[in-house]
């Protein structure tokens, strides 16, 4: 399962305002929304931080420079060591570590919760890692159609994860993706001996310019090498090579009306389990996150120690360049063009946009919902469509309705690389999910 799409799309109604554009790969971003978000969304402030795709949007400058991997050994134990997510505009001094969705303390570590109005919680590192060593000290959760991840994820949508499906505690199911193409025949599962819900396992990923291996408890259950991700007719390695961060999330893959996708996740969700009573919500738990940096490839083109850019289209790893840009934005409606950071970097004071609308939460008004085929169900001039890059957009039209019929030949004609009910089904289980 290409998990992004499912997991993070929940957090990322929290910054869209009103009617927003869609960008992809063709259709880069306008000039006075710049930024392509990692949901194919076109906007200002947070959209040119982290997930912000160069490659989608107005042009190679307007994404914020990201900040650069620092070796760190964390052990959670408060939530203040996380920054709310809505309150972090890319100044990585101010805590390693993100949150979108409710996390607690518990004997030590924190607990990651889900429950059904609040159905996904993520952690982000607030650094990116262009190479180097992750291990991260987890429990799954449990039960039917809840998944449990831990991924690496750049802003070309290079993507490495580890994902466990709450009905069978003995797997952890590794994948890997290259800008975001979804070709699911990647996965392969871990077996473990006991079990993720009731034992914590030390996952592991030791990522060089060469290969990548996942390590569970110190004993390495897959490698794969660089060269045997070759094609030949795009003359690319389809291998993740880019600066990415680390992502634990906690997620309902079982609430999808999707049947492929609850099948995926072990079936639906069950919304009145014990859990839910006490202690109130689906949890899984993290207690410590290791990183070790590793060099950047040689030859990398490095002017300075702060933070990594790209200065290329092709997005790979030879596009990636190590600069002493300042990360950070002074204001909600600054972009890469004009990011307002010229002042002290130690305590940014943002300025809310001019209409007050960035970002807001149209995540708790009404939603184009999809689900049971409804358009524009808040009135504010936004509908879905999909647009063929695996991902949920934007489209300005108030007039097509999202429906089911319409996506899947939508699907159909925008490509037949892959195969179009599964696809579909994802997007169909991202709705729902919203
Ligand atoms: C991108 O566009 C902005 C705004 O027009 C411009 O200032 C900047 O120089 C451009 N950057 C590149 C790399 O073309
Ligand atoms: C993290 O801990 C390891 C031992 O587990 C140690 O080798 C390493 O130096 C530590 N890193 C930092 C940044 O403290
Ligand atoms: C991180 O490093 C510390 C030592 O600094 C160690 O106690 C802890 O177990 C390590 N955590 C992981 C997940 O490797
Ligand atoms: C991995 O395990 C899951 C859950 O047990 C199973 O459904 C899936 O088919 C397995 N995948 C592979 C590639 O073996
Ligand atoms: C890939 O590289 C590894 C390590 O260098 C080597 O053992 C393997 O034979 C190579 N495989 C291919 C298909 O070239
Ligand atoms: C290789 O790239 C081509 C052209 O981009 C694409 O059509 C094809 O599906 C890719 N093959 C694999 C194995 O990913
Ligand atoms: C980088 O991307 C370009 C264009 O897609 C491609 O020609 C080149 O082979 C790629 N390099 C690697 C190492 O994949
Ligand atoms: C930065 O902050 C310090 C302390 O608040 C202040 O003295 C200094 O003038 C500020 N510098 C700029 C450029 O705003
Ligand atoms: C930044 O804020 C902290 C906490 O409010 C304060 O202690 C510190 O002096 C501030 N630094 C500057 C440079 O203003
Ligand atoms: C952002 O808004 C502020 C206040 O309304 C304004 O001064 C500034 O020019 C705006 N910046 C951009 C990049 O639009
Ligand atoms: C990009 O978006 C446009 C407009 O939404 C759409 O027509 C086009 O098919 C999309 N292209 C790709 C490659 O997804
Ligand atoms: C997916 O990857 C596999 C193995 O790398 C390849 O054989 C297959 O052609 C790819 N599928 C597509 C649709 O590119």
């Amino acid at each position: 399962m290409h998990i992004l799409s499912l997991v993070l799309l929940v957090a990322s109604v929290l910054k869209v305002s009103s009617a927003a554009i869609s960008c992809n790969a063709t259709n880069p971003c306008p000039i006075d929304t710049p930024c392509c978000d990692q949901y194919g969304l076109c906007g200002v402030g947070s959209f040119c931080l982290a997930g912000c795709n160069p490659l989608w949007s107005y042009n190679m400058s307007a994404c914020m420079p990201q900040p650069i991997c620092k070796n760190s050994n964390t052990s959670f134990t408060k939530t203040n060591q996380f920054l709310s997510e809505d309150d972090y505009y890319g100044d990585a001094s101010q805590s390693d570590w993100t949150y979108q969705g409710t996390i607690l303390e518990y004997d030590d570590s924190i607990i990651l919760a889900m429950t059904e109005s609040a159905s996904s919680t993520v952690v982000s590192s607030t650094r990116f890692i262009w190479y180097g060593h992750i291990d991260a000290r987890i429990k799954s959760s449990h039960l039917a159609g809840v998944v449990t991840a831990f991924i690496l994820f750049s802003n070309v949508q290079d993507e490495v994860d580890y994902e466990n499906v709450g009905v069978d505690l003995y797997k952890w199911q590794t994948n890997y993706y290259y800008q975001g193409i979804l070709n699911w025949t990647h996965s392969k599962n871990i077996t473990t001996t006991d079990s993720t819900f009731d034992n914590y396992h030390v996952l592991g990923i030791d990522w060089t310019e060469d290969r990548l291996q996942w390590i569970v408890n110190g004993e390495v259950g897959r490698t794969l090498y660089k060269n045997e991700t070759w094609n030949a007719t795009s003359q690319s390695y389809y291998y993740p090579q880019t600066p990415s961060r680390i992502q634990i999330s906690l997620w309902a893959g079982g609430a999808s009306k999707d049947i492929g996708t609850v099948d995926w996740a072990g079936g639906a969700i069950d919304w009145s389990a014990p859990d839910l009573t006490d202690p109130g919500y689906y949890y899984a738990f993290i207690d410590s996150a290791n990183i070790t940096c590793y060099d950047p490839p040689s030859g990398t083109k490095q002017s300075g120690t702060n933070a990594y850019i790209y200065t290329g289209t092709t997005g790979n790893q030879s596009d990636v360049e190590i600069t002493d840009d300042k990360t950070w934005i002074g204001s909600t409606n600054a972009t890469g063009f004009n990011p307002q950071n010229s002042g002290n970097t130690s305590n940014i004071t943002l300025t809310k946009s001019s209409d007050g609308s960035t970002p807001t939460g149209l995540g708790t008004g009404g939603h184009a919902d999809g689900d049971d085929g409804e358009a524009d169900s808040n009135n504010d001039g936004t509908t879905y469509t999909y647009t063929g890059s695996g991902f949920i957009q934007f489209a300005s039209s108030t007039s097509s309705a999202f429906n089911v019929s319409n996506l899947a030949s939508v699907r159909v004609d925008a490509s037949n690389l892959f195969n179009v009910i599964s696809l579909a089904a994802v997007v169909i289980a991202t709705m729902v999910l919203m």
